[in-house]
């Protein structure tokens, strides 16, 4: 029998054999931790994925909505060439805070770029300001909103632009048509969106790890 106990113990394997990296981000979440920030991070495996995608599609300007303490957007930067850039929109003062520190800290504070605000706020003025489109998009930020992010990611991206959009799965909740969550309701109401949008391919992928079932949307913007 697959349980939780296995996910773990699998994914310590996968990273002690294939994630070095491991070590020294332990040290973000260690912060993190030690800052109160909750632990919702991506794990190393998944962080790991997007750093492989984002070299990958050769991204030089990725996108994040929902920073925490900067452990994807650490994973993500350094996947980054000398002039890339990453932008990533962070409501929260006091997350926004740990995470400008441990980007700093990573040595990356060149590339990277925090906007603080909710996201809904910050994305029109990001409109306005930004003139190049972003290659690489990473959504996970309230999940209530992934309706809103996932145009605005359309809109600002450039054509082969890659999306992933985290936690579409939480639990298998997704599945659960009249959920009064506003979560699930709004990852349910970017599928349907999603269903009819001409102007991306998608697809989403189940997992399972150290951070227990849940999944991720995979998209190319046509
Ligand atoms: N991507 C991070 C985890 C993000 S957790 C990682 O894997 O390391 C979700 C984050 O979204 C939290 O920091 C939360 O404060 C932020 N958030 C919640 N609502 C938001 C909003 N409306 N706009 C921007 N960020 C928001
Ligand atoms: C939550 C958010 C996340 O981005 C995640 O990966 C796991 C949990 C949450 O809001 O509960
Ligand atoms: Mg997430």
């Amino acid at each position: 029998m697959s349980t939780q106990k296995t996910w773990t113990e699998v994914d310590d394997y996968f990273n002690s054999q294939l994630v070095p990296e491991k070590d020294a981000m332990n040290e973000v979440l260690k912060s993190n931790s030690e800052a109160g920030l909750p632990s919702i991070d991506v794990s190393a495996a998944q962080g790991k994925m997007l750093h492989v995608l984002a070299k990958i599609k050769g991204a030089k300007r990725i996108l994040e909505v929902g920073t925490l303490g900067g452990y994807s957007s650490i994973w993500l930067a350094s996947a980054l060439p000398k002039d890339g850039r990453l932008i990533t929109l962070e409501a929260s003062e006091k997350h926004a805070q740990a995470a400008r520190r441990n980007i700093e800290n990573a040595g990356l504070k060149e590339k990277v770029e925090i906007l603080l605000g909710p996201a809904n706020k910050t994305f029109p003025s990001l409109a306005e300001k930004e003139t190049d489109p972003f290659d690489f998009v990473f959504i996970d930020a309230d999940k209530r909103n992934n309706p809103s992010y996932i145009k605005w990611a359309i809109d600002l991206s450039a054509r082969g632009a890659c999306i992933v959009v985290d936690n579409v799965v939480r639990n298998g909740e997704v599945v659960v048509k009249d959920s009064q969550d506003p979560d699930i309701e709004g990852i349910r109401d970017m599928f349907d969106i999603l269903s009819n949008e001409p102007r991306i391919d998608s697809t989403a992928i189940q997992t399972v790890g150290s951070k227990g079932y849940d999944g991720f949307l995979l998209a190319v913007v046509k």
